[in-house]
């Protein structure tokens, strides 16, 4: 995810700049950059790959100066490079932009800017607000920032200084988190305290919509209409590592928090209300063939494997489109029956592993159109394949994946969206997609706030050997994703299965010494899961089972009983993996396991 500072003070920037992206390098990047008041002028430095590559390229000329911004970028809109990188200068490099978030119009505001002769030199999303500032310059910086902020949508912290009106950095926040750092002398911004926190911990945190001016040793906060705002201070009282994590003990924890925003962050900009449809810009330029696609292979590992089998039943139910799911590691062992309207899809959260490349490479080779999703801009896949969607969840550090496949998924609701749109999905119908869809963010919270009672089942349960998962239809991959996480963190281990198959074999294995967990919501499968639960015990096993919330009948039956809010049935997985994640954490814990790195797993397999 990109990173922000500003210093405005006393001492030399330079340092404090570079200490600071130093500082917010734990959140990921692929390339940074600089700029800074130097005798009168702005001198900016971007370079790709690692904070060292910017401080070479500053070494034998550092710019002198105590007024600067500096940004690590987490791509998303164009490939990692210097061009792409912030600071983006507008037509005369007098203004300069370092911006978090993402420019949802960027589109239809660069086009309109272009026809008014501003030059563009970069693919990002983030130009289009200096040359809007730069349009909107009358003298004052804070007057152009706030008039071009109210033509804006989507996210943004961002950061901006003009040679024109200098000694002051304008900063200003919408989705996108900017904290106020006051020093003795000096002032800081920054997207994170932990930037933050080696200078000062007497911070501001800003709200949405708030712009602040920052001036010599003192700053003044509006609104973007430049109403006067009053933030009360905060004392910061976490030590850095803390901060990293946000305080959470783990980033597999922080990253499992996080998801309300994840699922925000996939669908932001995504949703057209008025047609009822999913807008897909990386899937504009192969609208044809995707009309005439009756036919769509999955290829993924891991839990992105378990995301395209979620993403085949809900694809499945709302098109005439035939889903076929594949491990990519077996791919290339069969014999594929490829139409000439077969589209491959890849899904990856790193965009580098080694078997789903090789499938890539394989579906080319026959000539299919192959799609990809992933979450890593300009990944080896993200570059491979013809076309294909971001999940934007940020930098994804813990090894266990959790809100990459929450935003997989998300993505994948979406393009089944797209696709049944244009099949037979109702105008209604599409209404109501979006109506769960928007609704789920706020029913994660919901769950997230139970943390403290799936924190009791985990540890009634931490000492158990072995587990067994179970769903049925939707929630059968969730099972399966429920049982790797577990096996992955706590290295208990743990099967997941379509509970239909119970009978077939996993059934002898039921004693008192092994639980099961069961996905049990209130759908169309609810009552046959209830024999499964029934079977399980009437074999004296132990059950945790995840339900709608509400169930006494469920709750009777289990020994530990968890309650997700109600949704459709389509939807029931995007919840019902959540306190799956948070009961493979607090296992893990309580064994004692290194959560965020478990032994013998990378977060990227690049090797077959
Ligand atoms: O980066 P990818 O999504 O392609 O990675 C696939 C798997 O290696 C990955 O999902 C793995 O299973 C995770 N450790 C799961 O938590």
């Amino acid at each position: 995810m990109c990173g922000i500072v500003c210093y405005l003070g006393r001492r030399d920037a330079l340092p404090i700049l570079v200490e600071g992206l130093r500082r917010l390098e734990y959140r990921g990047y692929d390339s940074s950059g600089l700029a800074l008041f130097s005798n009168g002028q702005i001198r900016s430095v971007r370079a790709v790959g690692k904070i060292q590559s910017l401080e070479l390229l500053l070494k034998d000329n550092p710019p002198a100066g105590n007024c600067g911004i500096a940004h690590t970028r987490w791509a998303t809109h164009g490939e990692p490079s210097v061009e792409n990188a912030h600071p983006h200068p507008d037509c005369r490099a007098h203004i300069h932009v370092i911006h978090n978030g993402i420019i949802e119009n960027f589109q239809s505001l660069r086009s309109e800017l272009e026809l008014k002769g501003h030059r563009f030199t970069s693919e990002t999303d983030t130009e289009v607000l200096a040359h809007l500032v730069e349009e909107c310059f009358e003298g004052r910086l804070e007057d152009a920032v706030m008039k071009a902020l109210r033509r804006v949508s989507g996210a943004f912290g961002i950061g901006v200084i003009c040679q024109d009106d200098p000694g002051k950095i304008v900063v200003a926040r919408r989705g996108s988190p900017l904290i106020l750092g006051i020093g003795d002398g000096e002032i800081f911004a920054a997207s994170d305290v932990t930037a933050l926190v080696t200078h000062t911990r007497q911070v501001v945190y800003l709200q949405d919509d708030d712009l602040a001016v920052l001036t010599d040793d003192s700053y003044r906060i509006s609104n973007l209409q430049d109403q006067p705002i009053r933030r009360d201070h905060h004392t910061v009282d976490w030590d850095v590592a803390a901060a990293e994590k946000q305080g959470f003990a783990h980033f597999m924890l922080k990253e499992i928090h996080e998801q309300p925003e994840t699922v925000r962050n996939a669908l932001r900009g995504r949703l057209d209300k008025r047609e009822a449809t999913a807008k897909l810009g990386g899937l504009e330029p192969v609208r044809e063939a995707l009309g005439r696609m009756d036919h769509l292979i999955i290829v993924s590992c891991g839990t992105s494997y378990y995301a395209g089998l979620l993403g085949r039943y809900v694809i499945e139910s709302l098109t005439d489109i035939a889903v076929e799911v594949d491990l990519a590691s077996e791919f290339r062992y069969r014999r594929l029956n490829l139409r000439p309207d077969t589209v491959v899809l890849a899904v990856s959260q790193s965009g580098e592993t080694a078997d789903t490349l090789a499938a890539v490479r394989e579906a080319k080779r026959k000539g299919n159109l192959v799609l990809g999703l992933v979450n890593v801009v300009g990944s080896s896949i993200a570059r491979e394949t013809g076309a294909g969607v971001y999940n934007h969840a940020g930098p994804e550090i813990g090894v266990a994946s959790t809100k990459a496949f929450l935003s997989q998924v998300t993505v994948l609701y979406l393009l089944a969206l797209l696709l049944a749109r244009r099949q037979r999905m109702s105008y209604g119908e599409g209404e109501r997609f979006i109506e769960e869809l928007t609704a789920i963010p706020a029913k994660l919270e919901a769950i997230l706030a139970q943390e403290a009672r799936i924190q009791q089942i985990a540890s009634r349960f931490a000492e158990y050997r072995n587990f067994l998962y179970v769903g049925r239809k939707l929630n059968y991959p969730i099972a399966l994703e429920g049982a790797l996480k577990l096996k992955e963190v706590s290295y208990a281990h743990a099967e997941g299965y379509a509970a239909g198959e119970m009978k077939h074999g996993p059934i002898a294995l039921i004693d008192e010494q092994f639980p099961s967990v069961c996905l049990a919501p209130r759908d169309s499968t609810y009552r046959k899961m209830l024999s499964n639960v029934q079977e399980i015990k009437a074999r004296r096993g132990p059950v945790i089972s995840v339900g709608t919330e509400g169930d006494p009948e469920l709750a009777q039956l289990s020994d530990a009983y968890l309650g997700v809010p109600a949704c459709d049935e389509l939807f029931t997985p995007l919840l019902t993996a959540i306190p799956l994640q948070l009961l493979a954490y607090h296992i893990a814990l309580l064994r004692g396991c290194e959560i965020d790195q478990p032994r013998n797993l990378a977060k990227s397999v690049t090797v077959e």
